[in-house]
């Protein structure tokens, strides 16, 4: 790991205690939270915790190499920062600053719609591989004139996101009445809710631009993406953010796989936020993992240098489970090393990759 004046974060849960500092909590609670019950945002970790690894011994693993390729560009980790909106909650800059950390580090970036930033001044922040991800909130024109954008700003892909054909309940916001900013922010939800295959056939026929799907839950869906020459499947529950009492992306990534046998490239998120997670999902075949909260607490805690700073320890973190499980490339990983059905050893919540989080600390909450 290089050393920076970020050195003071050596632990991934140290951005959580950071971030929580930092945000007001109308704020934090709409990063952490997901939809009604949350059962969807335990799933995701309680999916990644009942996978065991297998791990191989005696294999000389004193080369480890993590880097990756994400839709045949190098990078520097098979990992994605995922689109999130309203990233100005959690610092002024915002999408440049993501933009800014994603190329200093060299992981690849999905810009969300639901940025205040010009497409244009977030791609001139970021050498890195850049993909807009787009609600579609509006008609065809508005779509054709949106990937227009994107490809004249030098995207890598256009990505949709499928997900969200109904705003969902979040609880903790409805509550605490805490939803004026964002129900406007989802004006046009009539367009997100009419979305089809049709709109999927329409795009792939008419625009050269990799496509990716966002919010695949399914081995049916993915099936007929693959059929619409989709060209990348991202499992995704949103972050346990919409549908309530969903699978976990982990639960969901097997079908899918098996069902797209390598016609598309696979991209999964949904509670990824340690190493080994990482080394889990690369195991079952993935292009790239993606990780939403993880990256904001350390945007939130320390700005660009902390998302820098996460990516570096993750990295590490990365590194250590490759040579653990006896591998130095990604690509000597399989379902050999993974044992599904491990019991959790860990009550699965939106933190409990984290058990030191505010520990002996008065100062935090202790979420
Ligand atoms: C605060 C927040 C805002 C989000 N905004 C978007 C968005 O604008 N578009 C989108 O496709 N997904 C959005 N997501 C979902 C993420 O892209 C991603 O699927 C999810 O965060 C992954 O789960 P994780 O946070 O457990 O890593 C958002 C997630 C969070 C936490």
């Amino acid at each position: 790991m290089e050393h920076g004046p970020n050195d003071e974060f050596l632990t991934l849960h140290e951005f959580v205690k950071a971030a929580r500092m930092t945000l007001n909590s109308n704020i934090w609670d709409y990063l952490i939270g997901g939809t009604e019950t949350e059962t969807t945002v335990r799933r995701n970790r309680l999916a990644i915790d009942q996978i065991a690894l297998r791990p191989r011994v005696l294999r000389d693993v004193s080369e480890i190499v993590s880097r990756a390729q994400f839709l045949g560009q190098d990078v520097r980790l098979p990992v994605l920062l995922a689109p999130v909106g309203s990233l100005d909650s959690f610092d002024p800059d915002a999408g440049v600053a993501v933009a800014q950390a994603a190329g200093k580090f060299g992981v690849p970036m999905m810009l969300s719609s639901v940025n205040k930033r010009p497409l244009k001044e977030v791609r001139e922040a970021t050498g890195a591989p850049l993909t807009f991800q787009l609600y579609v909130r509006g008609d065809e024109a508005f779509v054709d004139d949106t990937v227009a954008k994107a490809v004249e700003a030098g995207c890598q892909a256009f990505c949709m996101t499928v997900d969200t054909a109904v705003y969902s309940r979040r609880e903790r916001d409805i509550a605490k009445r805490f939803v004026k900013r964002w129900r406007t922010e989802a004006s046009g939800m009539n367009y997100q809710a009419a979305l089809n295959w049709y709109d999927v056939e329409r795009f792939k026929s008419k625009h050269e631009i990799p496509l990716i799907l966002k919010g695949i839950g399914t081995a049916e869906d993915a099936r007929i993406a693959v059929e619409h020459n989709v060209d990348v499947i991202y499992v995704s529950n949103h972050g346990g953010r919409q549908l309530d009492h969903g699978r976990g992306s982990m639960d969901v990534l097997s079908e899918v796989v098996e069902a797209v046998d390598g016609k598309a490239k696979v991209i999964v998120d949904g509670g990824f936020c340690r190493g080994t997670d990482v080394v889990k999902a690369m195991a079952m075949g993935v292009e790239a993992i993606g990780i939403g909260r993880l990256y904001c607490y350390a945007l939130a805690a320390a700005g660009v240098g902390g998302v820098v700073r996460m990516l570096e320890i993750l990295e590490n973190e990365v590194q250590s489970a490759m040579g653990l499980v006896g591998v130095t490339r990604f690509d000597q990983l399989g379902s050999s090393y993974l044992h599904f059905g491990a019991p959790p050893v860990n009550e699965p919540g939106v933190h409990s990759a984290f058990p030191l989080l505010g520990l002996d600390d008065p100062g935090y909450g202790g979420r």
